[in-house]
């Protein structure tokens, strides 16, 4: 038996060397056992044998697409799932084709694991909440989760990207993450009685829950797929459901009074957040529209809630799609490019799109994206209004056609429409400009140069215009 040792229970990288490792030196998968750190002795006594180190130069490539999944497997509860990724590893080498074969028994077994990671991550980004607790140097959030899965590291970048102005601390039975603001710290696990209890954004939540808790939707057994009992109890606005069931048929008529609005009004920080999430949440389970069934998620808007300055693209594009945050793909790059060269931090800006579903066509293996039609922009636009509700920027930029027709409520030229201020319906300022894409898709260089040119222009116009609002 040879014995491989991994860091943590999510080391994808050691497993990824020591599973090469194997393959090189011709280690069959059932003659391996995998350790967690020192873990305990293994089951064969005495000390492992050592896994050689491959001799230099000895490599062999995989399908990207094998690298996804077995990132995504190597999370999984499962201590049968090293093996598991050895075993489709070793085949990889002689069978190419098996990423691609959902029919084949290794692959039946590895895909519903990816699944179950997947959802595994997604329920923590939507049913952890934060407690405030106040120390001594102010606010403070604390939340408990408990993950099926080794999941917790792997989420890190998303509180971090979504919290990142506040000081947090999310404990789990596994390990906590702390964040001061300025550094992430990793700790040990922690238990539900180390997390504090209810708090005044508890009450914040209900409020907000309660102002959307839409009777003529109640599905309980689809309530119940979508957020589990098990996170009931961490969620302060679940203590209203059922009173809230009960009561469905009396308040269709007239709904509860506390309203979003009223919520994202009462501007403190806390409370914008609280309302921001909650939003995001609720857009989660977007089906107003029938973008909703092909595509991975729903992505929704980031960045601060109190930005100054707002960026709407068209929609999430193939890579937003799988990584759940928008322009984070090949426009997204050109866009961090170029508002980079107009000196605009990306950090200070809430960036989001019109549509929060990736509309697309399947071609083999790949997903084309389509545009957007008419009424899947007015649909959405539901969401967008309440995000501009809660952000109130003082200038958003509509980047492309889709998102002037989604801001201004009818479709105008770019062309015609760019370049100059347009007052929009909630008294703030909005900005036209093309579409990052549509500088990708320009086929010569000089041209695409000098349209490159003109938008980094209308994004320092932006600029600029923030700053005379500002003063
Ligand atoms: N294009 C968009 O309009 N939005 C994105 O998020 C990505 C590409």
């Amino acid at each position: 038996m040879t014995v491989a040792v991994l860091d943590a229970e999510d080391d994808f990288e050691g497993w990824r060397s020591a599973a090469r490792a194997l393959i090189l030196a011709d280690i069959a998968p059932d003659q391996v056992i995998w350790q967690i750190g020192d873990g305990p002795t293994n089951l064969f006594g005495g000390a492992p044998a050592a896994l050689a180190a491959p001799p230099a130069g000895a490599a062999f490539s995989v399908p990207r697409a094998f690298l996804d999944l077995a990132r995504t497997v190597i999370l999984h509860a499962d201590p049968e799932r090293f093996g598991l990724l050895h075993a489709a590893l070793a085949r990889l080498r002689r069978e190419p084709g098996l990423i691609g074969d959902p029919a084949d028994p290794l692959m039946r077994r590895l895909e519903p694991m990816a699944k179950e990671v997947r959802r595994d991550i997604h329920k923590m980004r939507a049913f952890l909440r934060f407690r405030e607790v106040a120390d001594g140097d102010g606010a403070r959030f604390v939340a408990w989760f408990q993950p099926d899965h080794h999941i917790v590291r792997a989420n890190a970048d998303f509180f971090l990207n979504r919290f990142a102005a506040m000081r947090w601390t999310i404990l789990t039975p596994e390990l906590s993450l702390d964040w001061d603001g300025e550094t992430l710290r990793e700790g040990p696990g922690a238990t539900r009685a180390d997390a504090p209890d209810g708090d005044p954004i508890e009450e914040t939540w209900k409020t907000y829950y309660a102002s959307i808790f839409n009777p003529a939707r109640v599905k309980i057994g689809a309530m119940l797929k979508e957020m589990p009992r098990k996170y009931w109890k961490n969620m302060p606005e679940t203590a209203l459901v059922p009173e809230l069931i009960a009561g469905a048929h009396a308040r269709e008529a007239g709904m509860v009074t506390a309203s979003r609005e009223t919520l994202a009004r009462d501007q403190s920080g806390a409370n914008r957040l609280v309302a921001w999430e909650a939003l995001r949440v609720e857009a989660s389970g977007c089906t107003r529209c029938p973008l909703f069934a092909p595509a991975t998620q729903t992505v929704f808007g980031e960045g601060p809630v109190d930005a100054a300055l707002m960026f709407v693209g068209e929609q999430p594009g193939d890579q937003e799609d799988l990584a759940g945050r928008p322009f984070v793909g090949p426009a997204g790059q050109l866009f961090d490019r170029a508002i980079a060269d107009a000196d605009i931090n990306r950090a200070t800006a809430y960036v989001t799109n019109a549509v929060k579903h990736f509309k697309y066509e399947q071609r083999g293996k790949r997903r084309l994206h389509t545009r957007p039609n008419a009424h899947e922009i007015d649909a959405c636009r539901w969401w967008i209004a309440q995000e501009r509700d809660l952000i109130r920027p003082r200038l958003t930029v509509a980047l492309g056609a889709t998102a002037a027709r989604s801001m201004l409520g009818r479709a105008v030229p770019i062309g015609a429409a760019r370049g100059r201020p347009h007052t929009l319906d909630d008294g703030g300022e909005g900005w036209v400009t093309v579409h990052p894409s549509y500088l990708l898709r320009i086929p010569d260089k000089a041209g695409a140069d000098e349209e490159y040119a003109r938008f980094v222009e209308d994004l320092r116009r932006v600029k600029a215009r923030l700053a005379d609002l500002a003063a």
